[in-house]
């Protein structure tokens, strides 16, 4: 992603900040009636309140759990960026004095618990939108999931990102073809905890197939870590840059040495070579190219600075 575009990702996050704000300050105004600017609430006036709003230490009384937890809570700043006045449970819940008022009605608090996957995630990303603007299009949007299908907020069971379980287990509990692939003989060491489901897919969303995550060259995701293979080469082998490195590997795991998506090299090579490989180069000792793996010779299998067949 040039820096460009990282620009103006940046700029629609604030905008969409700006617009969750705004969109809760006219919720605000039609339900309290009285406030009517788009002045936060208690901001930067300690002590005030606005119609409609009670403010977290009011919610405290009643709701010591999550309350009491919520010090540790990422989302303990949203004080420090809405308001001075403690009004964090309120940005997320909306307006709790009618809430209070009537001892608690369920029905006079918006619930998470209760709210469609869509009204969820469109809260999550009033102020969210920024770091995931395409959440919407992902396959996990469209399969009907919710933010909370991974996150929670109150009961979350990882110290990072408010998830509720760690990877790869979290992904395992709907992706079982995965956990299978991740046991084979060969394996990206992701139940060893070396490489994560999300260094290679962004769940959030993205402009890949298989929410495939890019490096900052456009190239797929598998050069930011194999780096020697990434080039360029004075000779390049075409389809490593052409079609990619799943023209020969699979990426989660195999049976096959190397991730390999064949089992026998030869094959492999011969999708694409065979009448080369027939060639007289080859057959100069007999049936050189059939008793031994190609790969004994064309040892640089993925590019060369040194020669154009790849022999070292
Ligand atoms: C006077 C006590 C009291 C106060 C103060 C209070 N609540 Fe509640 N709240 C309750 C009760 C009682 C329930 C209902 C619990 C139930 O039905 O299981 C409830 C339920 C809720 C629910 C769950 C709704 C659901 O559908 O399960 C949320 C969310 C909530 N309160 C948020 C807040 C917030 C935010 C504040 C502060 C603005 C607040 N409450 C202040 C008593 C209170
Ligand atoms: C970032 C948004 C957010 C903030 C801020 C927030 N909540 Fe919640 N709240 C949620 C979500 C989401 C749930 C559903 C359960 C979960 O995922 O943790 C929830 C659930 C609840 C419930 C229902 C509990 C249950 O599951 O029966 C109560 C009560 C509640 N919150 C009170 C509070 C109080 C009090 C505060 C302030 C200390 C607060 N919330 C701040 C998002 C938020
Ligand atoms: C399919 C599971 C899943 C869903 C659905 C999901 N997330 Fe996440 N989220 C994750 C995982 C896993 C991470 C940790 C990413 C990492 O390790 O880099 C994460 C990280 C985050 C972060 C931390 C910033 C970052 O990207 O590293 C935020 C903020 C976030 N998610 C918000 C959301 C919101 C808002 C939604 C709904 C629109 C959502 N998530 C839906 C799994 C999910
Ligand atoms: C009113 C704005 C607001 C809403 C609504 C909101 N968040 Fe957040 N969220 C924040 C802020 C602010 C942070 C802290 C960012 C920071 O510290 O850099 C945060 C942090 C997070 C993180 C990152 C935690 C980490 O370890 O990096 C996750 C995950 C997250 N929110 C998920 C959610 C989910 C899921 C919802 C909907 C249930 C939600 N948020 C609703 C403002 C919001
Ligand atoms: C080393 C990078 C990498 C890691 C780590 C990784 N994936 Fe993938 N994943 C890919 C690539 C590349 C594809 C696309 C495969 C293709 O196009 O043939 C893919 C495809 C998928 C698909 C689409 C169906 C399929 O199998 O083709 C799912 C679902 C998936 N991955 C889930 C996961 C889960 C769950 C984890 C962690 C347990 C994970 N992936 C870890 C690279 C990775
Ligand atoms: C609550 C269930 C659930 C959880 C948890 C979950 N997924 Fe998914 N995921 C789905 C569904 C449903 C789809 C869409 C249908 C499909 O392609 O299987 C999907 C689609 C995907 C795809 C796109 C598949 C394709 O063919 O394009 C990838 C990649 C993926 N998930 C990775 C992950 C990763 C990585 C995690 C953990 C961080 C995760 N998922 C957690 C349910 C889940
Ligand atoms: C987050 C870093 C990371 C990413 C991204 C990544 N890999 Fe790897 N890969 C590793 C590590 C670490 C190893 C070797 C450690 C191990 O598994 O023993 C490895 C090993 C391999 C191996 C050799 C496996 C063996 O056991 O012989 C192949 C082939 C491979 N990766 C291909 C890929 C492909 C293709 C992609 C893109 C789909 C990719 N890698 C993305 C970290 C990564
Ligand atoms: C034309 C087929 C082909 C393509 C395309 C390809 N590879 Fe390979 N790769 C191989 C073969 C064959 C081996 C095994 C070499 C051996 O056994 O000596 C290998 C081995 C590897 C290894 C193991 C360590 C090593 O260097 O031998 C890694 C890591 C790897 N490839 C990563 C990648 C990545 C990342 C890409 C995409 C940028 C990629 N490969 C594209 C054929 C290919
Ligand atoms: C997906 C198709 C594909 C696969 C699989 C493939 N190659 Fe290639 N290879 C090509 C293409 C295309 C070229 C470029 C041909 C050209 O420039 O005339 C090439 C070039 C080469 C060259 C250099 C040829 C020259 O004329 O300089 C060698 C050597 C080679 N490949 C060996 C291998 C070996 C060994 C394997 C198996 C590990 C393999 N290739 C797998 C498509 C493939
Ligand atoms: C015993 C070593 C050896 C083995 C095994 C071997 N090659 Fe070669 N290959 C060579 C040599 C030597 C050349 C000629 C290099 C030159 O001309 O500089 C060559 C050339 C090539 C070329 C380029 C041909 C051209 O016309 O320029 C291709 C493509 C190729 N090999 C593919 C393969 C494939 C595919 C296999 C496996 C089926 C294979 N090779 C097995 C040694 C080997």
């Amino acid at each position: 992603m040039g820096s460009g575009m990282r620009h103006s990702l940046l700029c629609i996050g604030i905008v969409c900040l700006f617009l969750g704000i705004r969109a809760d300050a006219q919720a605000r105004a039609a339900s309290g009636g009285a406030q009517q600017s788009a002045v936060l609430p208690g901001a930067n006036t300690p002590g005030s309140t606005t119609a409609g709003y009670a403010g977290s230490e009011a919610c405290a009384t009643c709701h010591a759990d999550e309350s009491n937890s919520f010090s540790t809570n990422p989302h303990a700043n949203l004080v420090h960026l809405h308001a001075t006045n403690g009004m964090t449970c309120e940005s997320c819940h909306g307006p709790g004095q009618a809430h209070i008022d009537s001892g608690g009605d369920a029905k006079k608090i918006f619930s998470f618990k209760t709210a469609s996957a869509t009204v969820v995630t469109d809260k999550c990303l009033s102020c969210h939108a920024g770091v995931h603007p395409n959440y919407e299009r992902s396959p996990h949007a469209k399969a009907g999931l919710s933010c909370l299908s991974c996150h929670s907020v109150h009961y979350a069971k990882t110290p990072q990102y408010l998830l509720t379980a760690e990877q790869p287990q979290l992904c395992y509990q709907c992706h079982a073809d995965q956990k299978a692939q991740f046991s084979m003989l060969v394996h990206h060491k992701v139940n060893e905890g070396l490489v994560k489901c999300s260094d290679c897919h962004d769940v959030h969303g993205s402009f890949q197939p298989a929410n495939l995550r890019v490096t900052a060259d456009q190239n797929v995701i598998c050069t930011r870590c194999h780096t020697d293979i990434r080039g360029p080469f004075v000779y390049e082998h075409a389809p490593v840059k052409a079609e990619g490195c799943m023209a020969c590997h699979t990426p989660h795991g195999s049976q096959n040495a190397r991730l390999l998506n064949m089992p026998n090299i030869n094959v492999l090579c011969n999708q694409c070579h065979s009448p080369v490989a027939a060639a007289t180069v080859h057959s100069m000792s007999a049936g050189s190219s059939e008793l031994q793996p190609c790969t004994t010779c064309h040892t640089f299998i993925h590019g060369s600075n040194m020669n154009a067949a790849f022999l070292r």
